[in-house]
């Protein structure tokens, strides 16, 4: 089983993927299930294709996954989100992301498929620290030029709202974009490309 992590601002919970109801099914083989269990769970381990519900996902939401060992956010983004970020170009180290690792998909002005739907690995590119979802605008602890984004609290590093890293702070690239694809509109594969 996994989780499914929200964080909206301030608001925390947990959402429960549903892949544990097979356990009741098979009370009375246990063997067999576990044998079938291991090998899905070594495939996991290995970087298997992670799968997320987005039906609930609202607007300005993140939900953390997890995918080879990593934590990645898939954010829900506003259209205010979005016309905020061209206004942030002439402050980031990268703002065209051209030194970026991302699928050829993502490379464009919101780094995803679909603009309003965010998908990042969520580890920040200076020393490996998960940087703190700030979608807040003109907070007092990061400025009234900020537009939202996300702040790395271990040496202050800060990207805007598609992982863009901001010029003059520890962190020398933008957060990275998984391969990932849509399996409906509601639902989407981490680890998997979009062909
Ligand atoms: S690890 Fe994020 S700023 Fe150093």
């Amino acid at each position: 089983m996994s989780d499914q992590h929200v964080d909206s601002g301030k608001r925390r919970f947990l959402l429960l993927a549903s892949s544990g109801a097979g356990a009741v099914a098979v009370a009375g083989i246990a063997t067999p299930f576990i044998a079938s269990f291991l090998p899905s769970e070594r495939a996991k381990a290995a970087g298997a294709p992670v799968e997320v519900d987005i039906s609930k996902l609202e607007m300005g939401q993140k939900i953390d996954v997890e995918w080879r060992g990593k934590p990645v956010w898939v954010v829900k983004r506003t259209k205010e989100m979005l016309d905020n970020l061209p206004k942030l170009d002439s402050k980031l180290s990268d703002p065209k992301s051209d030194s970026s690792d991302q699928p050829d998909y993502a490379h464009n002005a919101w780094r995803s498929l679909k603009p309003e739907i965010w998908i990042a690995v969520g580890v920040c590119t200076h020393l490996g620290c998960s940087p703190t979802y700030r979608p807040d605008i003109a907070p007092a602890d990061l400025g009234a030029d900020w537009l939202g984004g996300y702040y790395c609290p271990c040496h202050g590093s800060k990207y805007d709202l598609a992982g863009r890293v901001y010029s003059g702070v520890p962190a020398p690239l933008n957060l990275p974009i998984p391969p990932y694809k849509f399996i409906s509109d509601t639902s989407l594969r981490i680890g998997e490309e979009t062909k």
